[in-house]
């Protein structure tokens, strides 16, 4: 039997990059918004008199009215097994990665310790608006399986991979290059394509990859060019120099990657941070996506994501937005982009928040080659819908009393908002939220 639903709201949605405030053209709004879903997917949007009228007879409605409806949140890099990582005090990447997070991370070999922190994980996703995570798991096998369980059950449009990684960490975090890719080819026959999971071939990062691993993450891009890969690139000095001695003919750091053939219009690159010229030309050039993981790079001290001058120099780089949990600090991708003003301010720019809003959605559906499914709310795309009330705590009440525009509510969501500002999460047209706390 189909099920249909009509939801009622403040709808908004975006068609491109918004230039400026004034840019309305980029971006659709309705003050009186309908959605229709039937099935898990946005079957009408418009206003909702319009919508109604398409609706017929016996349509289950759900009014959200005052709050916004805009589509889930997309967060393009977190690392599920992390989780009791978070807030881990006082070390920079390298040290960080070996005093506490490759320890945690060996606890993944159990497939049951893998499925309830699968299970808390995307609970959080969803608590904090977050309908689709490009999500590193571990090095063990099970703990994909458990993630890609986890997200099939809740029907999640996730991508995420076994994270590769054989030399300069504890045994219980490595696999071999043969082990490393095998299991990912069985994953990848396992839950490609099943439901809405995505496989990302993994390898977490040159240091903690052979060169005959990473030959190997290149044999599986080449064997499967519809996949996606991620990795991690250019986060902090005494990575880039280690790296520099492990692969000492490389020009830099990217050049490692290229060597592999890992490089492409769906190779995520986490971080990004220090670049040289050369590095963002070889980025732009393969279409590669820069991610900017705000307050993991503040908490580990690890720098500036220079947004504005990727985004506009002549061979601009693509752009996604991420926590990048546990070495970032919160779930929320609203918090994820107030830290990432605060970067961008830094570095003497501005985000306005109708661009901020565009990178949470179809920026970062755009950035991970989704958006013809989610990250917007046109007709024919999934219904992963996020429902925001800008007055969620006394705070924000009170600062909603001056609040005379769109674009200033936009703005104090970012700034005051967190799980407490999402009133209600659609999953392919399931309220995912409601049901959690049932
Ligand atoms: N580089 C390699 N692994 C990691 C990780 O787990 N987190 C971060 N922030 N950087 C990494
Ligand atoms: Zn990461």
């Amino acid at each position: 039997m189909s099920s249909i639903i009509l939801l009622r709201g403040r709808t908004l949605s975006f068609l491109r990059w918004p230039e400026s405030i004034d840019d309305h053209a980029a971006w659709r709004y309705e003050e009186d918004g309908g959605l229709l879903i039937r099935d898990g997917r946005i079957i009408a949007a418009g206003a909702y008199a319009q919508v109604e009228k398409q609706a017929g007879e016996g349509v289950e409605k759900i009014d959200h009215r005052p709050h916004l409806l805009l589509p889930g949140f997309i967060d393009a890099h977190g690392h599920f097994p992390q989780m009791q990582v978070i807030a881990s005090y006082g070390a920079e990447l390298l040290d960080w990665l070996n005093k506490y997070t490759f320890p945690e991370e060996t606890k993944f070999a159990n497939a049951q310790h893998g499925r309830r922190i699968a299970r808390l994980f995307l609970n959080e996703m969803v608590r904090h608006g977050t309908t689709t995570v490009a999500a590193y798991c571990s090095v063990h096998k099970a703990s994909a399986e458990a993630f890609f369980a986890e997200s099939h059950d809740r029907n999640m449009l996730n991508i995420a991979g076994k994270v590769m990684m054989d030399r300069n960490a504890p045994d219980g975090v490595l696999d071999t290059p043969q082990s490393g890719y095998d299991d990912s080819k069985a994953l990848i026959a396992e839950w490609h394509g099943k439901g809405r999971q995505h496989y990302a071939i993994t390898p977490r990062f040159a240091i903690t990859s052979s060169p005959e691993q990473l030959e190997m993450a290149g044999a599986l891009c080449r064997e499967h060019p519809d996949l996606h890969m991620q990795t991690h690139l250019s986060e902090n000095h005494a990575e880039i120099a280690f790296t520099q001695e492990l692969y000492p003919w490389s020009r830099d750091y990217t050049d490692v990657y290229e060597h592999y053939g890992l490089l492409g219009k769906r190779s995520l690159f986490g971080h990004c941070i220090h670049l040289s010229e050369r590095e963002a030309d070889a980025l732009s050039g393969s279409g590669s996506v820069a991610v900017f993981c705000p307050t993991s790079n503040l908490f580990l001290g690890s720098g500036l994501f220079d947004y504005q001058r990727y985004r506009t120099r002549d061979k601009a780089l693509r752009i996604a937005a991420a926590t990048d949990v546990g070495g970032g600090t919160n779930y929320s991708m609203l918090r994820t982009m107030d830290e990432g003003y605060k970067v961008i301010a830094l570095n003497g720019e501005k985000l306005n928040p109708f661009q901020s809003f565009w990178q949470l959605t179809r920026g970062n559906a755009e950035a991970l080659s989704v958006a013809e499914k989610v990250g917007t709310l046109d007709e024919g795309t999934d219904a992963d819908i996020v429902v925001l009330d800008a007055n969620a705590t006394p705070a924000m009440r009170l600062r909603m009393e001056t609040v005379g525009s769109l674009a200033e509510e936009l703005f104090l969501l970012q700034t005051l908002g967190d799980d407490r500002t999402v009133r209600e999460v659609y999953v392919a047209g399931r309220p995912a939220k409601r049901d959690m706390a049932a």
